[in-house]
């Protein structure tokens, strides 16, 4: 009131969101299995995001219930709900961020490869819509196997010829909240202090933590490294194995992607200090695609960070070169999968 009209305008956007009448942004985002375990959660976080003006909530089936429930929460966005192929347009319309997190999941037993066969038909199909009606959003893909369909995305995106390789991000994020939670719990370290580097891809050894690049100043015996690894490796399964039967990691997941789609919206907005590892095109190593760090900005990926895989140990230069067959053949298999297709 002091100050008058000389308030500027976002410090006003600011106070009036307090009030949860307007976002602080107005970006609108996209959950495509908005329903499902993944997807209701990460909607809730999403829905807490003074960033977001616009909600939009897609599945092939009850999602109505999902978009009248959250809708009640005193937050800014506005939350809307689209059903079935018919509406799957109408819901990319406008959109900046497309979560993609459809599909099922892995039980006890199953490799994400064992997953293939029916999501990537479904990825195909929700990148082929994201193609026609929102070419310029960020892509953000959960569904497994990662390291295949992102490759399938890329293939759809370049057959409608608007794929660019700077806005389309398979989603580890969650190699990284685990690989830091358990380094914090093994080393007794504050959890802010913690940022472990996770490189490779997002199936057992080609996820590679690089321990050796750990924010903070630690370090750990060759028995801790293995025994870290390994569990950031096998932490899917050991969710897997623990919900016996009724999926994989939900809520987890919801969080790691909440982070990605926050971490997105920041650079859109216009914060030049944006960085996280996601499964991209890349050329850090011989491979097409590869997790690292990247710096995120307006336009999506400014940089890849190569230097985490400059300096590595011996037995990360080891695990680095042992995962590149596995990953390569997953990612062949996405590309293939698409061009084979009439
Ligand atoms: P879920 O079965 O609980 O939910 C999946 C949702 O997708 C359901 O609501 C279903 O109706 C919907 N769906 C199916 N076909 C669809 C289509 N054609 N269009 C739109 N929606 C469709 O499964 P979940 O636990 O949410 O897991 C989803 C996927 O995420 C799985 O493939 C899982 O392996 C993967 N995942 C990835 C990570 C990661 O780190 N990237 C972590 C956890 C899970
Ligand atoms: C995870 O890492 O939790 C996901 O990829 C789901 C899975 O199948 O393990």
């Amino acid at each position: 009131a002091l100050r008058g009209s000389f308030v500027p305008k976002a410090e006003k956007a600011n106070q009036r969101s307090h009030y949860g009448l307007q976002p602080l942004a107005s970006y609108k985002v996209a959950i495509l299995g908005a329903a499902g375990g993944i997807g209701q959660p990460l909607a809730l976080l999403i829905k807490m995001s003074p960033l977001v003006s616009a909600l939009k909530l897609y599945d092939i089936a009850n999602v109505k219930g999902v978009a009248a429930d959250l809708g009640h929460c005193n937050t800014p966005s506005q939350v809307q709900d689209f059903t079935g192929a018919s509406e799957l347009g109408n819901c990319l319309k406008g959109v900046n961020v497309v979560v993609i997190p459809a599909g099922v999941p892995r039980k006890p037993g199953m490799t994400r490869d064992d997953l293939f066969n029916i999501n990537a038909n479904i990825v195909k199909t929700l990148v082929e819509a994201v193609a026609d009606n929102c070419p310029d959003a960020f892509i953000h893909i959960i569904s497994n196997p990662v390291n295949s369909t992102v490759p399938i995305a890329a293939e759809v995106l370049k057959q409608k010829g608007v794929y660019d390789p700077k806005k389309l991000f398979g989603v580890t994020t969650l190699d990284v909240v685990r690989a830091n939670t358990f380094v914090a719990q093994k080393k007794n370290l504050k959890l802010i202090d913690v940022d472990v580097p996770v490189v490779g891809g997002h199936a057992g050894i080609t996820i590679l933590p690089l321990l050796s690049k750990t924010k903070a100043s630690v370090s750990f015996t060759d028995e801790e490294v293995e025994q870290l690894t390994v569990r950031i490796q096998n932490a899917g399964t050991e969710v897997v194995e623990a919900k016996a039967g009724a999926g994989s990691a939900t809520l987890s997941m919801a969080y790691a992607a909440a982070r990605f789609v926050e971490s997105s919206l920041r650079a859109l907005d216009g914060d030049g200090d944006v960085y996280e590892c996601s499964f991209v095109q890349s050329d850090l190593t011989d491979l097409p695609f590869f997790a690292s760090r990247i710096k995120l900005g307006r336009k999506g990926i400014e940089a890849l960070i190569p230097s985490d895989l400059q300096g590595l140990s011996e037995y990360e230069e080891k695990a680095l070169e042992a995962l590149k067959p596995e990953l390569k053949a997953s990612i062949e298999k996405g590309i293939a999968f698409v061009q084979k297709q009439p």
